[in-house]
This record gives C-alpha cells, structure tokens and sequence, in this order.
C-alpha cells in the first residue's frame, strides 16, 4: 500500500514538505486515543529473540532510526510505533539555527538515494531538552539517543567547547550521545575527524562524564569518505579512551555510478548522499572498524540499508545495530518489521 498509494503522493510533494506532512501525521496518529496502539501492532513486532544487549542497554530490537529525521526531538516517541528499537535525534547545536537555504533535500528514485543540504536545522539544545524533558524517567518509550554537532558559525578552534555544552545540557535526557564530526553540509566539520581534533572535543566530555553519577555512552560518527587510514585515526581515539562506540556512516559526497543525469545533478548541487548508493562502502566501513577493533567496540551501522539483506550485511559485517533513514522513505512503515521478522526467520 505504501509503494502503491501513499509513496506516489508523498513524492509528488517537495522532498522537506513531504517530511513534514510525515511528521504531521505520526504526530496525529501518536494523539489519537487508540489509534497509537492500532499503528503499533501494524508495524512492530515484539520478540525477546530480537533483543540486544549494547552499550550498557537492552534494545528491543536492533533496527533504529538514524539522525537527522527527528532533529529537534519532537516524534521520537511516534517513531517508535513504527517498530523501530531506538531513536537517534539530532544533530542539535547549542544555539538555534536554521540551516542552509531551501531547497535542501532532493530525491534520485532511480538510485534510490536522497541529496540533503539541510546544515543542522534545528532549534537548538534548550528546545531540545524541553522536548526531552517530557519524556521522564522510566516511563518506557524507545532508547534515545543525542547526536549533537557544533553551530556553523562556531570557529573550530571553539568546537570542542560547543560539543561539550551540549553533552552537559543535554546529559541528564539522553541514554548516548553521537558526536557528530561528518556532515558533509557543515564547512569544515569533517576536517575534525582527526585523532588530535576529536581527542579535543571528546577529552572535555570524558572528563566531565567522570564526575557524573549516571554513565553516558559516547559514540562518534564517521564519514564513509575517511580512508582506511583516517578511519584507524578514529579507531585509535575509541580504542585508547573510554569512548564507546562508532557510528558509521554519515552521508557521502561521492556521485560514483549513479543513474540520474549529469544535468540533473548539477542541478542539485552540493550535498550528502544517502541510500542505496552507499550501501557498499557503508558496510566496507562497519566491516574495517569491526576487524580493525577486533569486534570489542559497539558499532552502530548506518548508510545504504535499504533492504532486508543490507539490514542482515551490516550485522554479519560487525555491527550491533543498525539504522534506517533512506530506507524507510523509499520501502515505508513497515520496514523495521520486515527485518526484524528477517531476523527472526534465521533462528
Ligand atoms: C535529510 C537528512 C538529514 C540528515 N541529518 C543528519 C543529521 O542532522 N545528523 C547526522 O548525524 N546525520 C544526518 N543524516 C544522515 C543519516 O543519519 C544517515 O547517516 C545517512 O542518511 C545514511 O543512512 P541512509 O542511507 O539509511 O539514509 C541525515 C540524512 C538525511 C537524508
């Protein structure tokens, strides 16, 4: 139903306006007494065969939703009901901005991909704990977890402090964090992805966590445009510190092999990609970091899933979970269950 009917109409509309109209209606479904429950059953299924055991947490299932559909924090709770384990919001920044110009976010059907632009929209970090805030201790709801990025006006050499406002402001309503240094929109952002850089900006977080009472897992996020040497860069701050885990990947700047016209995508312009182009270096990447931490890391594995054997590569390639975001524009609601149901299949 969702190929046939509701996806034709959705991708008739702007691809941001489509989203919004998304939103719109996981918000209604979430308000609507009883229907919240009907959407649940619909799209989730629940299997103690399907729980994991990562950072600390017990995720009901592996499938989550990556970064940047939720970014200030308002329909985590509804994207739940879509079957899908934990919800990554963000990227926040400390103080509210509005992102790049629009338009911003494009659709290649015939690659199955998305172009986005947007430059961390988002309303900033006290709106974002006022949406979390909301959320309460130990009222259920999915895992959530805080991928936070600097403001674009932010110097570098004041980057680190940016990162660590957030992760202080944003402590206490998040179950991890994702340090994100790989968006592809935000000027110079990826150039922070050296040991030194990200020793800088997780250094003050690590020691800010020490004195905590609750423990936060810290994530970074990388971008598939690393090489494998840059990649082992990362791979020694994880390795040589209490950071957690890796998320791998952000979007690529790549335009390697697509099916969509030259003029076409002159036309777009700038921007990450996203989707089915993706999906082999993503999980080249999720197979490196495995090999190279030697499985003793937890991997979250994002990019390119865009089926049920790409969701099955990326666990068989190393990670411990995986995220969607193309994936579910292109296949619609139901695709957590149909690879959770995969999963079950291979008991
Ligand atoms: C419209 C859009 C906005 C995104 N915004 C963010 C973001 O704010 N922060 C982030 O870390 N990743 C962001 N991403 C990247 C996704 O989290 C994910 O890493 C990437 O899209 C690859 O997964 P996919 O191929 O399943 O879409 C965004 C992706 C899209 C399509």
């Amino acid at each position: 139903m969702y190929k046939k009917l509701i996806r034709p109409v959705l991708f008739r509309l702007s691809a941001e306006r489509a989203h919004g109209l998304i939103v719109w209606g996981l918000r209604f479904c979430g308000r609507v007494p009883g229907l919240r429950g009907i959407v649940r059953g619909m799209f989730s299924v629940s299997d103690p065969r399907l729980e994991r055991e990562v950072l600390g947490m017990r995720f009901p299932n592996p499938v989550g939703m990556a970064a940047g559909f939720d970014k200030d924090a308002t329909v985590y709770r509804e994207l739940a009901m879509l079957g899908l384990g934990f919800v990554e919001v963000g990227t926040v920044t400390p103080l509210p901005q509005p992102g790049n110009p629009k338009p911003r976010l494009f659709r290649l059907p015939k690659d199955r991909a998305l172009i986005n632009r947007m430059g961390f929209n988002n309303h900033g970090m006290e709106r974002a704990a006022d949406n979390l805030r909301a959320r309460g201790h130990g009222c259920g709801g999915p895992i959530v977890g805080i991928n936070i990025g600097k403001n674009t006006l932010t110097p570098a050499e004041h980057a680190p402090a940016d990162y660590l406002k957030l992760f202080r402001r944003l402590y206490e309503f998040g179950d991890y964090f994702v340090v994100n240094v790989s968006c592809p929109n935000v000027a110079g952002l990826a150039s922070m992805q050296t040991e030194g850089q990200l020793m800088s900006i997780v250094g003050p977080m690590l020691e800010f966590r020490r004195g905590q009472n609750e423990y936060k897992p810290i994530l970074v996020k990388i971008s598939p445009d690393l090489s494998f040497e840059e990649i082992d860069a990362v791979v020694n701050v994880v390795t040589g510190t209490p950071v957690d885990g890796i998320v791998a990947t952000n979007t690529t700047t790549q335009r390697d092999g697509l099916h969509i016209s030259r003029k076409k995508l002159d036309a777009i312009g700038r921007g990450g990609l996203s989707g089915g182009p993706l999906t082999r270096r993503a999980v080249e990447v999720v197979r490196y970091v495995h090999e190279k931490t030697r499985g003793a890391y937890p991997i979250i594995a994002t990019g390119g899933v865009m089926s049920v054997d790409d969701a099955l590569a990326m666990l068989d390639a190393g990670a411990n979970l995986v995220q969607v975001y193309s994936g579910l524009i292109y296949n619609g609601p139901n695709f957590a269950k149909k690879i959770c149901k995969a999963l079950l299949n291979r008991y």
